[in-house]
């Protein structure tokens, strides 16, 4: 349930912010993905902007220098919504990113389906670039197909194929607007009013929700005799807790962001879900035969 409410005691409206009156030239998209959704978004965005002639910079947070993102004149990020919030090691980097000031900004969150906090985790977000400095010039959230993979290997498939056909050419077109909004709207100095609405998700968002899910999480290990030493298990999670040369998980460390399951080529992430056995993204979409449409933008890439 979502109330139309503003919440303004604990939101920034961006309202002291000084947008620069410079004319953007020099964008930064940077964005964090686990499965590509965002950073298809985040790509579409850095597309259209370099259309409109600026000269941009774009990157997954983790390759992106946080030295060019102060010294951009537009900067957009992005986040896909997980445990109804902005995933706290994302979080983590955006803190401690030098000072913004002036800089005009905009956040996009991609997530999966209704009810997921979305409108929430962009003006989280976006308040996030705000306490940099930043100055608020928009927001979007684009849905698409759910990456939870509990969902479906609970058996709660359809829930999920519900949404097979997303991202689509209008969710493509909606990215494609808001960059061009965002440009816009930075040349011509219009600030963004962030409104939070009440939502009881903000209370269980985050640590509690995935707390409780690693409550179900019965098994999470690496099958040595399946896995194939490729590595993309460590590489995708963001909080260093496989230990691939021993074949580890520290499960006390693991934020249940399910990158390792999702991402694993050889389904070697040996994981169960109340006892469930918990089959990655990549795995979902071949069984599926899903095909996830691409903008042309992208198809040569
Ligand atoms: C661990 C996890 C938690 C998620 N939590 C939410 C959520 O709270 N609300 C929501 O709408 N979608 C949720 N999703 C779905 C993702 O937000 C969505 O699929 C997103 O587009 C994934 O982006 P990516 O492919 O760039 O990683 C979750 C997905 C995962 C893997």
């Amino acid at each position: 349930m979502t109330l139309s409410m503003p919440m303004a005691l604990s939101c920034k409206t961006g309202a002291n912010a000084k947008m620069n009156p410079k004319k953007p030239e020099k964008a930064v998209v940077f964005w964090y993905s686990q499965t590509g959704n965002t950073e298809r978004a985040g790509r579409l965005i850095a597309g259209t902007l370099k259309k409109h002639g600026l000269e941009v910079q774009s990157a997954e947070y983790r390759d992106m220098d946080p030295s060019s993102v102060a010294a951009a004149d537009l900067i957009i990020a992005g986040s896909p919504v997980y445990y109804y919030d902005v995933p706290a090691n994302f979080k983590k980097w955006l803190r401690a990113l030098p000072g913004i000031e002036g800089i005009p900004c905009a956040a996009y969150v991609t997530f999966g389906g209704e009810g997921g906090n979305q409108h929430n985790t962009a003006c989280a977000l976006l308040e996030l670039l705000v306490d940099k400095g930043g100055a608020p010039a928009g927001m979007e959230t684009f849905g698409n197909m759910s990456t939870f993979a509990i969902t479906w290997s609970s058996g709660n498939i359809n829930r999920v194929l519900k949404y097979r056909h997303l991202p689509d050419e209008n969710s493509y077109g909606e990215m494609r607007e808001f960059a061009s909004r965002i440009l816009n709207r930075a040349g011509e100095r219009k600030y963004f009013k962030i409104d939070k609405k009440v939502d009881f998700r903000d209370l269980i968002k985050n640590a509690p929700s995935i707390w409780s899910t690693k409550l179900f999480i019965t098994r999470h290990a690496i099958n040595a005799e399946k896995c194939i030493e490729c590595g993309t298990c460590a590489k995708k999670c963001p909080v260093n807790a496989i230990d691939l040369s021993k074949h580890s998980v520290d499960t006390d460390r693991c934020i249940a962001c399910l990158g390792c399951v999702n991402n694993c080529p050889a389904q070697a992430v040996d994981m169960a879900f109340m006892g469930k056995e918990v089959y990655g993204y990549n795995e979902f979409v071949r069984r599926n035969r899903i095909k996830i449409h691409l903008p042309e933008e992208l198809k040569a890439d």
